[in-house]
């Protein structure tokens, strides 16, 4: 008998063997008739309408300003290397689609490509446009350090940008700003980017915000009051958890410091692929998941908030991935929803942030850790 996953896959095998040859008009007839033969078999993938449900169950409802999703790490390769990690990105634009109401918009938290290529890139910015809702695109350093970005920003904009949206104001960061590691070695442009991509080889500079971006971030916020609730997007953390790894911003303390005058900060990121909660004075930090693998914990411990997901099944390409929701609240704050593609949904409420832990824990995750 044949697993919903893989009946669910197969599904959409057609859509992904005619994605590259098709025209954006034929892309979408395609779509709309793969989605639709989905739903007709019931093959819709678990899920994919809980998180409003265990968000409103979590906070009682009631006082929800507006929620957006998010989805992150993709890692593309181009088709013919790595069919797997579109899948991925397909599978999770399809759940943000279903969201009923739909969300206010969606945040892509960075790590589009895997090698910064510009057919990676294009393959990435085609399927998300199949998105229903807006689209706010963050830079991961697997997007930027083939070509330092020329491809990423043709496609998506500035790097460095901020909107205001209901009364929050919402920031988008460059944060994986690395020193010259390259020229010095005479390194090529993949050279440069396979150095990069390989997170522990010791033979780069750590992440940093850096000293323009940290010049533009002050001065966007420079008008703006501080009981304004405030959401910051960047790829690394904006601290420093594990610098072997590059979970780490090198110069976060900086950065808090410049949103220190703040009343309410959340920073949401991508790059740790995992469960990941932190509140370092009056910010609050969440990770987001991956759609192509999950890392592994740091080996040096965590926050002490971060309700940790279980290790795993390595015999399951997609356990440990997913998408999700962040609700925000009239009082700026928001819960930070995991949908987990093959495990129950966890929401790291606000109640959770602001009593640092001592109330509405989310429950542990009662999964098997592989
Ligand atoms: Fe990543
Ligand atoms: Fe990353």
């Amino acid at each position: 008998m044949k697993s919903v996953e893989t009946k669910y896959l197969e599904a959409r095998e057609g859509l992904l063997q005619g994605l590259s040859r098709l025209s954006r008009r034929d892309f979408l007839k395609v779509a709309g008739a793969a989605a639709g033969a989905a739903l007709a078999q019931g093959l819709v993938p678990p899920h994919s309408f809980q998180p409003v449900r265990v968000a409103n169950a979590a906070t009682g409802g009631g006082d929800e300003s507006f929620r957006f999703a998010y989805i992150s790490d993709s890692h593309l390769y181009t088709r013919d290397l790595n069919d797997r990690f579109v899948r991925g990105l397909m599978r999770a634009v399809d759940d943000v689609n279903r969201l009923d109401p739909q969300p206010d918009f969606v945040l892509f938290g960075g790590d589009l490509a895997q090698l910064g290529q510009p057919q990676e890139l294009e393959l990435g910015a085609q399927i998300l446009k199949d998105l229903k809702a807006p689209l706010h695109v963050m830079v991961g350093e697997h997007d930027w350090y083939f070509d330092l970005g020329e491809k990423w920003r043709s496609l998506f904009g500035a790097d460095n940008y901020s909107f205001e949206h209901k009364g929050v104001r919402f920031v988008t960061l460059n944060s994986v700003v690395e020193a010259d590691f390259w020229s010095a070695h005479g390194l090529t442009p993949m050279q440069r980017m396979k150095t990069v991509a390989g997170l522990d080889n010791g033979a780069q500079s750590s992440f940093t915000v850096g000293e323009a971006n940290r010049a533009w971030l002050a001065k966007e916020l420079e008008g703006v009051k501080s009981d304004t609730p405030l959401v910051v997007f960047s790829h690394s953390p904006l601290y420093k958890l594990y610098k072997k790894w590059n979970f780490w911003t090198d110069d976060a303390e900086e950065v808090q410091k410049i949103l220190a005058r703040f009343d309410t900060v959340t920073v949401i990121h991508g790059h740790t692929h995992q469960l990941l909660t932190n509140r370092i004075g009056n910010i609050s930090f969440h990770g987001m998941l991956s759609t192509a693998w999950p890392w592994p914990y740091a080996p040096q411990g965590l926050p002490e908030l971060t309700i940790q997901m279980g290790r795993p099944d390595p015999f399951n390409p997609n356990d440990g991935c997913g998408d999700g929701q962040v609700v925000v609240h009239t009082d700026g704050m928001g819960d930070k929803v995991y949908d987990l593609w093959n495990r129950n949904p966890v929401t790291v409420s606000r109640t959770y942030m602001k009593s640092r832990g001592q109330e509405d824990r989310p429950p542990a995750p009662k999964l098997v850790s592989f």
